[in-house]
């Protein structure tokens, strides 16, 4: 087997990083990536569950390895869909050799030491009775700009819906001594802008006890280079009011909280196991707008969920118009292998979940076409991502995470990393149009 590898990334951005750690990994063991999968000896897919949709996608593409079989090409399929389904993905796929779950990503080199000694398949799959996590100084960072950092792995919350507590095992924090070692090394790189992932940011606990999450946060923010610091994805459950305190005393600590309510309906959140009412979810939404700073909110939203009735609908929809969010991320129901809610009856038609989606997003767009309006004029600061060329525009992202599009008079563009001074003079629901201020 040649020793090159092509990995492709499928779901959230825990699987994008962990992509950047397996990468890493591979090329310490002597491998090297290529960009094209003719090119390569070992072809991997770290994949995601989340919806049967995510799992399809996977399912398909493992098809298409059926056409390279033959070329002395091997095969690992790795993240949620392979520790979801395990060894089955051999029956399904026989050409596999390795199926591993992203807690035994750090067996990762033994695994391919025994793949190159022969072994036809091996797996690494998590009981969730592991305590470790994926620590690796190796990481191959895919984003120039910005550096992602793991606080903690796994989930102990067992939404009634969800596949994330199976697929990445029991919740478990790294040090915060090594997360801002992490943080330093990168800021030492050049990076200006960190994102601390973790499915539960908010249920952070370092397991020396010196911090807190939000103190986390804030130190992160004070490493000198550091611009913006992001993290994601919060609970409402473990969601604390020093988070936001966090928010409004270090400037660098982005102003924009992303908070999944999942639904605005009480009985359907006690039914989806969330821990929390409306009532309680809107407390957190009131410290956040009692903020000094304008914290953008966003959310996620799942709609048909079994027994969601026609009024649940509603509560949503009202929920929206409470909070105004400046985005949400809307989803049908769909049921996943071995989660609780399995065994409910998904008695809400196909049709009437579409129905249910589009009446939210349109709700949605509405209440952002107003929100959005409150940037006129506003001045910000835009980390620039990319160029229009078309449009002689230059693209880039506020510090709240909007897509700003802004024309600037300099004769040369300015680089993607780069942060320019703008004033938007123009606002559309999903994005702003400015014009970078002359210095
Ligand atoms: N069906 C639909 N959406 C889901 N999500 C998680 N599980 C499911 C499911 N079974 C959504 C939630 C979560 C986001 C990442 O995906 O809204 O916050
Ligand atoms: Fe997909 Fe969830 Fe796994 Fe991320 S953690 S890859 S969203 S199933």
């Amino acid at each position: 087997m040649s020793k090159t590898f092509y990995i492709e990334t499928f779901g959230c951005q825990m699987n994008a990083h962990d992509s950047e750690k397996v990468i890493g990994t591979l090329e310490q063991g002597g491998y090297a990536q290529v960009d094209d999968e003719a090119d390569a000896g070992l072809i991997v897919y770290n994949t995601c569950s989340i919806r049967d949709k995510a799992e399809q996608k996977v399912f398909h593409r493992l098809n298409e390895y059926k056409r390279m079989q033959g070329e002395g090409k091997r095969f690992a399929v790795i993240g949620c869909v392979a520790q979801q389904e395990g060894e089955r993905i051999f029956e399904k796929a026989p050409y596999v050799s390795i199926v591993s779950g992203s807690a035994s990503y750090r067996n990762l080199p033994e695994m391919l030491a025994r793949l190159e000694a022969g072994e036809q398949r091996i797996t690494g799959l998590d009981d969730r009775q592991t305590d470790q996590t994926f620590e690796t100084e190796f990481v191959s960072r895919t984003n120039p700009h910005r550096g992602y950092i793991t606080i903690i792995e796994g989930c102990d919350k067992f939404c009634a819906y969800c596949v994330v507590p199976y697929t990445r095992g029991k919740e478990r924090s790294r040090t915060a001594a090594s997360v801002l070692e992490e943080a330093r090394r990168i800021a030492d790189l050049g990076y200006t802008e960190i994102q601390l992932l973790g499915q539960n940011v908010n249920s952070y606990q370092d397991p020396s006890g010196a911090m807190t999450f939000a103190e986390l946060l804030a130190a992160v923010g004070q490493i000198g280079g550091i611009r913006r610091v992001r993290f994601t994805t919060s609970h409402p459950r473990d969601f604390t009011k020093d988070i936001v305190d966090a928010i409004d005393s270090y400037e660098t600590l982005c102003d924009h909280v992303h908070l999944p309510v999942q639904s605005g309906s009480s009985a359907v959140l006690h039914a989806m196991n969330r821990e929390y009412t409306r009532e309680w979810y809107l407390e957190r939404i009131s410290w956040i707008k009692a903020a000094r700073r304008d914290i953008s909110m966003t959310s996620d939203i799942i709609v048909g969920f079994p027994g969601e009735t026609e009024r649940d609908l509603e509560d949503t929809a009202t929920l929206l118009d409470d909070v105004g969010y400046d985005a949400i991320f809307a989803f049908k129901y769909s049921p996943r292998p071995n989660t609780p809610a399995l065994t409910m009856l998904d008695s809400i038609p196909e049709q009437v979940k579409s129905a249910r989606l589009q009446h939210l997003l349109d709700r949605q767009r509405a209440i952002q076409r107003k929100n959005y309006e409150r940037h006129l004029g506003e001045e910000m600061d835009v980390m620039v991502e990319g160029h229009n060329a078309q449009r002689a525009q230059v693209i880039g992202r506020s510090s709240q995470n909007k897509t700003v599009n802004f024309t600037t008079t300099q004769p040369i563009l300015p680089a993607a990393g780069s942060y320019v001074r703008v004033r938007v003079t123009q606002v559309f629901p999903n994005s702003l149009v400015a014009e970078a201020k002359v210095v």
